[in-house]
């Protein structure tokens, strides 16, 4: 097991793409690190850059204290699973599992044993004794992930291993590795454009966007305080509402940022709460995202399923104290809490 460290990782495809832009940050070891961002921003890149499938064009790539820049991939110790699970067309799926075993030289009980109960665990059993193309894309999926489990590397490099499943195999999948992964405790670098598979999975999460990081926290800062508006728009399974405005007595243009689900509902008048029209109700399950119409601003608030209004009647938006942002109207980002007042 061992941390990661990047320095100064910069990445420049012919072309003058620059797909890492001087990345600098550490994992440490043991953590589940996920990298979250847009389709493009450089996700696979780092992680080809980590595995030493692609070499940087500056700077270094660090696994347990240890300069590794230079290292060919087999050196490094990690396992990725690919985007396109990469199988060995020809193998059995035993036989694809069990493959880093027999590349360490593990004998045959062992990896049969271990190929076996790595398969179990990820729900292959019945179909041992299949080839790659018998295999739906989940399934495809789900032994790539068992291969890259079963030799217990100090590195795991998840690229969207989980996008090609169903709904709810992908929930099942999820639960699975987080548990798997808080038992061996291996260092986990899992890239996904899934806000919501990055915040159930991860310790800390890094928020990219065209080569650079643009936030780095545990998954409850990030949600919690997004450090720019396009962080904000970003996470969260119900967008943020971000209304722009004026704070009063000062005169600086700020945006106000509040979740849905950080929001109180009354359909009776509260002191201090903002009052709107209730314009639309969407079913969620057990709560609804109602939105209102405030002024020409359309603000959503989380509401329970029995406190559900009906369209068309008055409601009150209540604020949570230190639940409420604020942010630069011009640069996007997060103002300090002590800037408090409220919009227009
Ligand atoms: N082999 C390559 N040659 C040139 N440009 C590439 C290559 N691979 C990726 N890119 C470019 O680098 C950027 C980052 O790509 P990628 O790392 O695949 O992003 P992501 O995984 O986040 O979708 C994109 O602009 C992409 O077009
Ligand atoms: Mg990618």
């Amino acid at each position: 097991m061992a941390q990661v460290e990047l320095v100064e990782l910069t990445k420049v495809y012919p072309g003058e793409v620059k797909a890492l832009d001087a990345l600098t940050f550490t994992i440490p070891d043991g953590e589940f690190f996920a990298l979250l961002g847009p389709s493009g921003c450089g996700k696979t890149t780092l992680l080809r850059t980590i595995a030493g499938l692609e070499s940087p064009t500056s700077g270094q790539v660090r696994i347990g204290e240890q300069d590794v820049t230079r290292q060919s991939p087999g050196r490094r110790d990690v396992a990725m699973v690919f985007q396109d699970y990469a199988l060995f067309p020809h193998m059995t799926v035993v036989d694809n599992i069990a493959y880093p075993l027999k590349v360490r030289g593990a004998d045959r009980r062992t990896r049969a044993a271990k190929a076996a109960e790595t398969g179990e665990q990820l729900s292959l059993r019945g179909l041992m004794a299949r080839r790659p193309a018998e295999l739906s894309g989940g399934q495809q999926q789900r032994v790539a992930l068992a291969r890259a489990i079963v030799c217990r590397p100090k590195v795991f490099l998840f690229d969207e291993p989980l996008s090609n499943l169903d709904a709810r195999l992908r929930l099942e999948a999820r639960t699975f590795l987080k548990k798997l992964q808080h038992e061996l405790g291996v260092t986990t670098v899992f890239v996904t454009h899934d806000q919501a598979e990055a915040l159930a999975l991860a310790d800390r999460i890094a928020v990219m966007w065209d080569g650079r990081i643009r936030q780095l926290g545990t998954a409850r800062e990030v949600f919690r305080r997004p450090a720019d508006t396009v962080v904000a728009n970003f996470i969260g399974s119900t967008p943020m509402n971000l209304v722009p405005g004026k704070l009063l007595g000062l005169d600086p243009s700020v945006i106000w940022g509040a979740r849905p689900e950080y929001l109180g509902f009354s359909a009776a008048a509260v002191d201090g709460a903002l009052r709107g029209v209730v314009s639309t109700v969407e079913h969620l399950g057990a709560t609804s995202l109602v939105t209102l119409d405030m002024d020409g601003f359309a603000v959503g608030v989380v509401v329970p399923e029995m406190d559900e209004p009906r369209v068309g009647t008055d409601g009150w938006v209540i604020q949570q104290p230190g639940r409420v942002l604020l942010y630069d109207a011009e640069s996007g980002q997060l103002l300090p809490e002590d800037i408090r007042d409220f919009p227009k």
